[in-house]
């Protein structure tokens, strides 16, 4: 579906994500020819830049990001026309004028075609709510414009309510898009086509068959120069909160009716409503907290979170977290989801593995110790594909077993230019695409199941178990699994 005009306000349009993903994405689809003509981003920020000034910064720091590949010189410069920069103070209403003036009205005065606005809030999310009562009252919120919201979308579940309740004042519902960028990532959406485009997993895909999932995204980067957000963020909030739920619901909820935003929301809702609230037994049991000491990633030196450039030495902040989840439905009752995410970790992955439950019976007299039960890995990066585990017949003499694996490399399989997370969700705003963002029931659902967790950690005042850079976290996340008999996935490789 073509695009319409637009104008794109970022909102931090200065800053480390515009720089790093928006601002590239938003090139990479200018090169694609997917811009229409005078569409156009505003980038906003606090610094008293001149244009030219901006396009300096944009030089310095969003240029690296663009792969090799696509960048072509006539692409970049004709990209920079569709640039402006206005400074302004997003706390202080008296400053939205310039933006007003350099934002076109709904309808283009010139052409009269429709100018869709977008006011994406790359922002602290304690400033979601002034911004949009300051872009009302400048009269720029108006009932076609569309706001984006990015992570973290608040710190608690009281401060989530606050910012959907305050920014609801300002925007209805279908205006707002809660981004969370895994959802827009290929292999993601692929998960979809595999659950729902298939009769043969179905079946399979309930409690009688499948005996555990696990979701691991596993960093080897440290917090690199975001350290102030972090600090006050940590694992759960980062990435548990928000990127490894909606894998969750992905892989847990029923079929939805339709791939429309409400078909599919309500389908993830009811995941997030029917995973088992924790008990203070639960929590020491079933949640596990890291934080990475000096070690070693990649064959390189690295210092521990407390020894960072500018950290607290004394740091309470957690850098890996895992947690054993369950959902009580009639589909997944008995079935454990380990979730574990962490930053220095020993790779760099994101993948989602299936196991599933033994043969009920062996018709095999010998069933060797490397008989496995089968398996599905679903990698989100930096691979793309499937992989299923399988076991088979040994050519030769006898009936000797042992693992195989199918595989489907999505690079090699589909050889066709690809688009990064960022580039999909920013089209999808701009084309008024709700499906891969998040409700505001859905938001406050998974604080609702987190808290417990923060709570929790706040009243027993504990240090986070402390692991070593580039090891796969705290000894006690692989007993959180161990006592259920069964492995991380890593563990379960036999060394070559
Ligand atoms: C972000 C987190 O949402 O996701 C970062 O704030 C994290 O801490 C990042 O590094 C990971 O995203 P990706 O797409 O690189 O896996």
């Amino acid at each position: 579906m073509a695009l319409s005009d637009f104008d794109l306000v970022l909102f931090g349009g200065g800053g480390d994500l515009a720089m790093r993903k928006l601002l590239p994405a938003m090139y990479n689809r200018h090169r694609a020819n997917d811009l229409p003509p005078a569409a156009r981003i505003i980038a906003v920020g606090r610094h008293p830049w001149s244009h030219d000034e901006f396009l300096n910064t944009l030089e310095q720091n969003a240029r690296p990001h663009i792969l090799q590949d696509h960048f072509n010189d006539a692409a970049w410069e004709s990209f920079r026309k569709r640039l402006s920069y206005v400074s302004l103070d997003a706390s202080d209403g008296h400053t939205y004028g310039a933006l007003a003036q350099t934002m076109r009205n709904d309808a283009d005065n010139k052409t009269g075609t429709p100018v869709t606005r977008v006011f994406y809030l790359a922002m602290p999310p304690n400033l979601f709510a002034t911004i949009c009562r300051h872009l009302k009252e400048c009269g720029l919120a108006t009932p076609e414009s569309r706001v984006v919201l990015e992570k973290p979308l608040g710190r608690d579940l009281a401060s989530a309510r606050q910012i959907n309740h305050e920014v609801g004042q300002v925007f209805a519902e279908s205006q707002i898009y809660r981004i969370d960028h895994y959802l827009g990532k290929e292999t993601v959406q692929n998960l979809l086509a595999l659950r729902f485009g298939n009769v043969l997993f179905e079946p399979l895909w309930r409690r009688e068959w499948i005996s555990d999932v696990q979701i691991t995204i596993a960093e080897e980067l440290g917090v690199g120069n975001r350290l102030d957000y972090y600090e006050t963020a940590g694992a759960l909030r980062d990435m548990l909160q928000n990127h490894l739920l909606q894998l969750l619901c992905i892989v847990a909820m029923e079929p939805p009716v339709s791939t429309s935003p409400n078909a599919v929301r309500d389908e993830k809702l009811k995941v997030l409503r029917s995973l088992k609230r924790f008990t203070p037994q639960m929590l020491t049991q079933n949640v596990v907290r890291g934080q990475y000491r000096s070690g070693h990633v990649d064959g390189v030196a690295v210092p521990g979170y407390r020894k960072e450039p500018n950290a607290n030495p004394t740091s309470r902040t957690e850098t890996f977290v895992a947690v054993k989840a369950e959902i009580d439905t009639w589909r997944w009752a008995g079935v454990p989801f380990y979730l574990r995410t962490g930053k220095r970790m020993a790779d760099q992955l994101a993948e989602i593995v299936v196991r599933f439950k033994k043969i009920p019976h062996s018709i095999f007299a010998r069933p060797n110790s490397s008989f496995q039960s089968n398996s599905l890995i679903i990698s989100l990066q930096p691979d793309e594909g499937l992989q299923m585990n399988l076991m088979a017949k040994t050519p030769g003499d006898g009936m000797r077993l042992r693992p195989v694996e199918l595989e489907l490399d999505f690079r090699e399989t589909f050889k066709m230019p690809r688009m990064d997370a960022y580039e999909r969700l920013l089209l999808d705003v701009l084309r008024g695409q709700l499906t891969l963002f998040m409700r505001s029931d859905e938001l406050e659902a998974a604080w609702e199941w987190v808290e417990p967790i923060l709570e929790h950690w706040e009243q027993e005042g504990d240090d986070p178990l402390p692991y070593t850079a580039g090891t796969w976290g705290p000894a006690a996340a692989s007993a959180l699994i161990s006592r259920d008999g069964l492995q991380w996935r890593e563990e379960s490789i036999p060394e070559k």
